[in-house]
């Protein structure tokens, strides 16, 4: 049966300077290898679309290996078991894994995991349910630790990562504030999130405005974005305040230094702990997150939201547009039922 089927992949050919465009992805149709033993073909119905892909795009050195160039890019997809020589899975199983940018993917069962689509629909894995919850869940409550009462403000606020961080810091009984980059992001926030206040960093007048929302100081601050966003969050730092680094995708597209105050003299007169983190130092904590925000979005304490894109050919799109905040949410791709 599949030696009938054509894949569709997406290749990365060049690596971006500045702005990724079209042109540093090619779209290709292969064919699809027959499964060996222990092997599943899995066909695609969501690719996740994340900002820290854009650093595997260049070669740079980071915690993570650079994308090999002319090779399937990869991403966090959910999808389900179309055909199996693993007694692991079944056809008809539903898996998430990281996998290339393509319908068909072609491998070991051990390397996706099944998912529960009667607990949450399949897309949540790549959501609040996935990677974007867990960043959220261990970046804020391990390094953040929001007591009750306490100003967080987290920017990127509207994004996949944000809007959890906001809510389960209210969960925590903190007094939450959101930037974000449009006044729907921001009525969403208040409105939608129950944000306490919410900043359009792209019309306000930043210092003045974190000020504002913040009257009694800012006692943790999630970092999603880095930037002149936090500069003005940064300076209204409490003693004894966290910033967890989550991201900074403010200069992900830089081709220039980016120097902003110097923070040392804030940081030591306030005793504030700043400290970066990627998701995989909590790999042997995953089981704690996943139950934790199972349980507050089984409870009804935790919405999310998704912008989803149709089409596999929209899927570069779908990325690029993350740098211009076309998401509300976790941005997702449907690529097919
Ligand atoms: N440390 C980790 O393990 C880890 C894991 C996952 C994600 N992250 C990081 O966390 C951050 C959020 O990721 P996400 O998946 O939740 O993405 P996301 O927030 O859903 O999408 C990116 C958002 O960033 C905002 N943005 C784009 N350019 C910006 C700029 N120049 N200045 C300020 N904001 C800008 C846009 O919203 P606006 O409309 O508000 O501008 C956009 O919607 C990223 O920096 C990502 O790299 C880190």
């Amino acid at each position: 049966m599949v030696q009938t089927l054509t894949n569709k992949q997406i290749v990365l050919v060049s690596r971006p300077v500045g702005m990724p465009t079209n042109e540093n992805f090619l779209y290709r149709e292969a064919p699809v290898a027959e499964p060996q033993d222990r092997q599943v073909v899995v066909q695609s119905h969501y690719l996740s679309v994340d900002p820290y892909m854009r650093g595997r795009m260049s070669d740079a050195k980071s915690y993570i290996a650079p994308y090999a160039l002319n090779e399937v890019i990869v991403g966090g997809i959910v999808g389900e078991v179309v055909a199996s020589k693993s007694d692991k899975l079944q056809v008809g199983d539903k898996v998430l894994g990281m996998l290339g940018w393509q319908i068909y993917n072609v491998v070991d069962a051990g390397n996706v995991t099944k998912v529960d689509d009667s607990i949450a629909p399949l897309s949540a894995y790549l959501s609040v349910l996935g990677l974007t919850g867990l960043t959220a869940y261990f970046g804020l409550l391990d390094i953040g630790q929001p007591k009750e009462g306490e100003t967080v403000v987290v920017s990127g606020a509207a994004g996949a990562v944000g809007m959890l961080v906001g809510q389960i810091a209210k969960i925590k009984g903190a007094r939450v504030v959101g930037i974000a980059g449009s006044d729907e992001k921001v009525a969403f926030l208040k409105g939608e999130l129950g944000f306490d206040e919410a900043i359009n960093y792209k019309t306000a007048n930043l210092q003045e405005a974190v000020a504002q929302a913040c009257p009694n100081g800012v006692d943790v601050y999630f970092d999603n974005v880095g930037g002149v966003v936090s500069d003005a969050v940064m300076s209204q730092l409490n003693d004894h305040a966290r910033i967890p680094l989550c991201g900074a995708i403010s200069s992900y597209n830089a081709t220039d230094g980016d120097l902003g105050p110097r923070m040392q003299t804030k940081l030591i007169k306030t005793r504030s702990l700043m400290k970066g983190f990627v998701l995989s130092d909590y790999a042997s904590r995953m089981q704690e997150g996943a139950k934790a925000l199972a349980q507050w979005l089984s409870e009804g304490k935790l919405k999310y939201e998704e912008t989803i894109v149709e089409g596999f050919e929209n899927v570069p799109q779908a990325f690029l547009g993350l740098f211009k905040g076309e998401n509300i949410g976790k941005q997702l791709v449907k690529v097919t039922e």
